[in-house]
């Protein structure tokens, strides 16, 4: 059974505890995540993030309230591999999610478990491999790749399910600045050519400002929530949480406190010279 809701991810008053002796590992969380939305999740160490990820793909069943994924309460434990189909997930450590000594055969464990005829695997392997830009090594054995090529085959996995939500938890954590680079290039190129959407969980303060949307849990709970611009301009309250915020965002910080009247948002390099030039030479940036 399909409930009808306009997100495609609805958590409703969710509480998680794994020990009862604990405080819960989430506590009443609420939260819309609408189709082909990008959205990072923040948070420091043991804040909640992976619980939060695990509620969504159904391998945690929230102690109270409902987590509903494109229309599927994960509650009922019929609908278990309907949402982990729809709601795929990667991790932090690329080794660990390859199952197989040839990269088209990874990509294929997937389906097989879905029972997909094997002719249709053959061209959904292909496209999802394609749209990773892994093609050239569809033969080759995993263990010679790099970490974000191990990453983009783990991605393509996913594709390969014909998903609707990707949630990554940590993807880039292990992975060198290059490997970085792909494996965010590749989800917001997915993201935006085939409108999947993205639950980002990253400690990479300049990866969460290219979100739509970021959510901040610290302790269980969903702190701050609101666009990149908004979230980081709460410097104190984000110090507070012992989070950082992106450099210019602090530095922008630190020149309203010097009297510089720069305007919120400021994210970026870019974002700074801007501002600053409109400050300092306001006829010039005005032509
Ligand atoms: N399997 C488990 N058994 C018991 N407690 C757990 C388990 N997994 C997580 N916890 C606890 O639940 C809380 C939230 O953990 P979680 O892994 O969701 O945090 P996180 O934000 O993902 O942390 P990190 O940034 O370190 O990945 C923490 O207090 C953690 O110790
Ligand atoms: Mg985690």
């Amino acid at each position: 059974m399909q409930m009808h809701t306009d997100a495609q991810i609805l958590m409703q008053d969710v509480s998680f505890t794994y020990d009862e002796s604990a405080s819960p590992a989430l506590s009443h969380i609420s939260a819309k995540i609408r189709q082909g939305e990008f959205v990072a999740v923040l948070g420091h160490n043991g804040s909640g993030k992976s619980t939060l990820a695990k509620l969504i793909n159904a391998l945690y069943i929230p102690g109270e309230g409902n987590v509903v994924v494109c229309g599927y309460d994960t509650k009922n434990e019929k609908l278990v591999w309907e949402i982990r189909r729809r709601a795929g997930m990667i991790f932090q450590n690329p080794d660990n999610q390859i199952v197989a000594t040839v990269v088209k055969e990874d990509v294929a464990f997937g389906l097989e478990n879905l029972g997909v005829p094997t002719e249709e695997m053959i061209p959904r392997i292909e496209q999802a491999l394609s749209a990773v830009r892994m093609s050239k090594y569809a033969d080759s054995a995993p263990h010679t790749l790099s970490g974000g090529q191990k990453q983009r085959v783990a991605i393509a996995g996913i594709l390969a399910m014909e998903p609707s939500v990707i949630i990554a938890d940590e993807a880039t954590a292990m992975l060198d600045p290059s490997g970085r680079k792909e494996v965010l290039e590749t989800i917001q190129m997915l993201n935006r050519s085939k409108g999947i959407t993205v639950l980002w969980i990253t400690h990479f303060m300049e990866e969460a400002a290219l979100a739509d949307r970021v959510l901040v849990v610290t302790d269980g709970k969903i702190q701050l929530e609101g666009t990149p611009a908004q979230v980081f301009d709460q410097v104190r309250e984000m110090k507070e949480m012992h989070l950082d915020v992106p450099p210019m965002a602090a530095l922008a910080d630190d020149l309203r406190k010097e009297g510089m009247p720069l305007p919120g948002g400021i994210l970026t390099v870019e974002d700074m010279v801007r501002e600053v030039e409109k400050v300092l030479c306001p006829l010039k940036s005005a032509t």
